[in-house]
């Protein structure tokens, strides 16, 4: 064999199995805030000015988002979802917001985003017409796709209403083209395989190469039966979805409802912690101008961020359940793992958890550091594969926990003092 040919051969042994769409997007979980959820397809600015689909309320989101502190969270994307464009395209076959509820039109709108130093996120439907009935991109993809960058548009959310499902994959395909030949990094997130489920089981090497995230499942409500049934899909369908995920492209279970109605602080503390164990997009639908300070330190917190944004990329799994509790786990970069412990028993008070019982323990031998982030803070400490530590879980809340191996290396140099915490040997003997 030639060097050349030889030299391929290495290259392409050493490349990952599934490709990311190549945009250079995405490469941590997305972070912002989408109006879907909180804000739906309300777009009544007569009567109720403060809430209804306009640019006013991106505008408005993005001072917040700026002045609150989420900027500097890490949340970054502001997306608009349906309902913004005019029933009629222009005389251009061009899309066209709303006149009347985006006076300043989508340009000027991205304008005030990125002067903010934030982005833009627009929706579009592959099919006929979108899921509200908005005109869809069915036979525009590639005028759709030049009308979001001529805007300066960062992201595309592309829902898959209205759509033969037999023709997803090319629609979803040409679309991701239609994108890259515009020459602006456009993050391009899908529904395709939520909407070919119910056909057949979705291609993900393929969709992970057309995509920087995908939704899988159905749309997230305001209730802890919708994020309950987002956790059993995607503990049941682990198998599939779990290793396409990694830097540019993710799985989408849908957006956190943290700090609206229908979650209590337990179930919120579960949602955040969940999300960031899946690597999922942190796309907030809530109301940021009027949001509990409780769910704000939630979203807020640099420790779960830190978890979801980790650079290794790699999705967690349900790794073990039983008696009512479901344990979760994340491997992190520098060999550490993310343990989320779960307890779904909707009666009684909290309850105690073994977190040796967790399958992930076994990093700690010889030892390891345990840091808890929820329902409290709590430097651990210093353990070892047969510390019995016992979590308290309240009824559908979480406790969230990290764990660093400490390698034989370390612990040769070290000794444990009669309280379980290191001591530095003054004389190290090699
Ligand atoms: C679908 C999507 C939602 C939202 C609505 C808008 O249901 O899954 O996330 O975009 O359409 O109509």
């Amino acid at each position: 064999m030639s060097r050349a040919a030889c030299l391929l051969v290495i290259i392409s042994l050493m490349s990952p199995a599934a490709e990311a769409l190549d945009n250079g997007l995405a490469l941590k979980p997305t972070m912002g805030w989408l109006h879907w959820e909180r804000f739906m397809c309300n777009i009544d600015c007569d009567t109720d000015p403060n809430n209804c689909i306009s640019e006013r309320l991106y505008m408005q989101m993005a001072d917040v988002m700026v002045k609150e502190g989420w900027k500097e969270a890490g949340y970054e994307y502001v997306c608009i979802d349906d309902c913004w464009p005019s029933h009629q395209r222009d005389a251009q076959g061009r899309l066209q917001a709303d006149p009347k509820r985006f006076p300043g039109g989508i340009k000027k709108l991205a304008d005030y985003i990125h002067s903010k130093g934030l982005k833009l996120g627009i929706y579009a439907d592959v099919g006929d017409k979108t899921c509200a009935g908005y005109p869809g991109s069915l036979g525009y993809y590639e005028k759709d796709a030049q009308t979001f960058a001529d805007w300066d548009v960062d992201l595309l959310k592309f829902d898959g209403c209205f759509m033969n499902r037999a023709l997803l994959g090319e629609g979803y395909t040409n679309m991701s083209k239609a994108l890259n030949n515009t020459g602006r990094p456009i993050l391009y997130s899908c529904e395709w395989p939520l909407y070919e489920w119910p056909l057949k089981q979705p291609n993900y090497t393929a969709i992970r190469d057309t995509c920087n995230h995908w939704r899988n499942f159905d749309d997230v409500f305001d209730s802890w039966s919708s994020v309950k049934s987002i956790l059993d899909w995607t503990a049941a369908h682990q198998d599939i979805i779990v290793p396409a995920a990694g830097p540019g492209g993710w799985n989408d279970p849908d957006m956190l409802v943290i700090g609206n109605f229908g979650l209590s602080h337990d179930q919120q503390e579960s949602q955040m912690a969940l999300w960031a164990i899946m690597a999922s997009p942190l796309l907030m639908s809530n109301d940021l101008r009027d949001i509990c300070p409780r769910s704000k330190e939630l979203l807020q917190n640099k420790r779960i961020i830190d978890i979801s944004q980790d650079s290794m990329g790699k999705q967690g799994y349900r790794t073990a359940k039983g008696n009512d509790f479901e344990v979760w786990e994340r491997p992190l970069s520098k060999k550490r793992l993310a343990v989320a412990v779960l307890n779904k028993l909707e009666i009684g008070g909290p309850r105690g958890f073994d977190i040796g019982a967790a399958p992930g323990w076994k990093i700690c031998g010889p030892q390891c550091n345990v840091t808890q982030i929820l329902p409290q803070y709590k430097e651990m400490g210093v353990q070892t594969q047969q510390s019995k530590i016992i979590v308290s879980v309240n009824p559908s809340g979480t406790a969230l926990l990290t764990v660093t191996p400490i390698s034989s290396d370390f612990t040769r140099l070290h000794k444990l003092n009669w309280q379980g915490t290191f001591v530095r040997r003054k004389h190290t003997i090699l």
